[in-house]
């Protein structure tokens, strides 16, 4: 679609597009913001530079997508806006968000459409980037069998291992959850097929025995890994990422310890994945 209010620079014909002419501390017209949806369902993650918003903004603009998703793990470290998750590493960190390729909490029953990432602090050094997957591409280049195969399939994805003690709550009778998801997922908007594994949740493919499932999925995750299906993206203080959790997986690259790297992530919820047969 031609672009009138907001000029799209893609960063790979696969994944990726930064997005130029628009101020996120201003009210978004009912123009951009359309040009801005569409521009996500093109590129599968948008970038913003040089933006400055406070949580309540950085809120607003999540809702102008869907309601705001809770997460279900960590802690809520902003008292008026439990919605915004801090994203902060330092020397003191022993893991990061979001260290392995995943989708975010593809556990929930119903998870999220997408993430607004907004990154305050980088280290001084350089390092912190995030990198992106299109699982459109993934999916697409599987063979023909192996697309048929997989499109009849569901896999668990369990939020336990991935949570259990990791910010700090030692409730043992705290529950985390856990989903059977489509391993082929249409996406509810492009109707394109995506592969929709991930190596942070996905324990087990439902309808394979336990040896086949563990051998499917490791190949599924290597294939994720793909440089051809990625972009990376160089983060700069008061950047944007914007990623489309139903066709886009990523991994935040702990490059830069023991320096500080900062920023605030607004999640938008999403609804329950479908695979839909007949759709490319
Ligand atoms: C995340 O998975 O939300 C963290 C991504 C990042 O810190 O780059």
């Amino acid at each position: 679609m031609p672009y009138e209010t907001i000029s799209v620079q893609k960063l790979t014909p696969a994944i990726g597009a930064e997005i130029h002419g628009v101020d996120l501390g201003r009210p978004l017209g009912n123009q951009t913001f359309q040009e801005i949806h569409e521009a996500l369902m093109e590129n599968q993650v948008i970038f913003f530079r040089n933006q400055h918003i406070d949580h309540a903004q950085h809120k607003d603009f999540g809702r102008r997508f869907g309601a705001l998703h809770m997460h279900p793990a960590a802690p809520q470290l902003i008292k008026e806006h439990p919605e915004v998750f801090v994203i902060h590493a330092d020397e003191k960190s022993t893991y990061v968000n979001g260290e392995g390729w995943h989708s975010d909490v593809s556990c929930d029953g119903e998870p999220p459409m997408g993430s607004i990432l907004y990154m305050h602090e980088l280290p001084p050094d350089g390092g912190g980037d995030t990198m992106f997957a299109s699982m459109y591409a993934a999916y697409e280049a599987l063979s023909e069998p192996l697309k048929i195969l997989l499109s009849g399939m569901t896999a668990i994805h369990s939020g336990e291992h991935v949570y259990r003690g990791r910010y700090g709550n030692d409730d043992r009778a705290k529950k985390y959850p856990e989903s059977e998801h489509p391993v082929v997922r249409t996406h509810p908007v492009t109707g394109r097929q995506a592969l929709f594994v991930n190596r942070g949740f996905t324990r087990r493919i439902v309808q394979l025995s336990r040896p086949e499932s563990d051998a499917v999925l490791q190949m599924l995750f290597r294939h994720v890994e793909t440089p051809e299906f990625q972009c990376r993206f160089a983060w700069k203080p008061y950047s944007i990422a914007f990623w489309d959790n139903r066709c886009a997986q990523h991994k935040a690259v702990w490059d830069y310890y023991p320096n500080t790297r900062h920023g605030y992530r607004v999640t938008v919820a999403g609804d329950r994945p479908f695979y839909r047969a007949g759709n490319a």
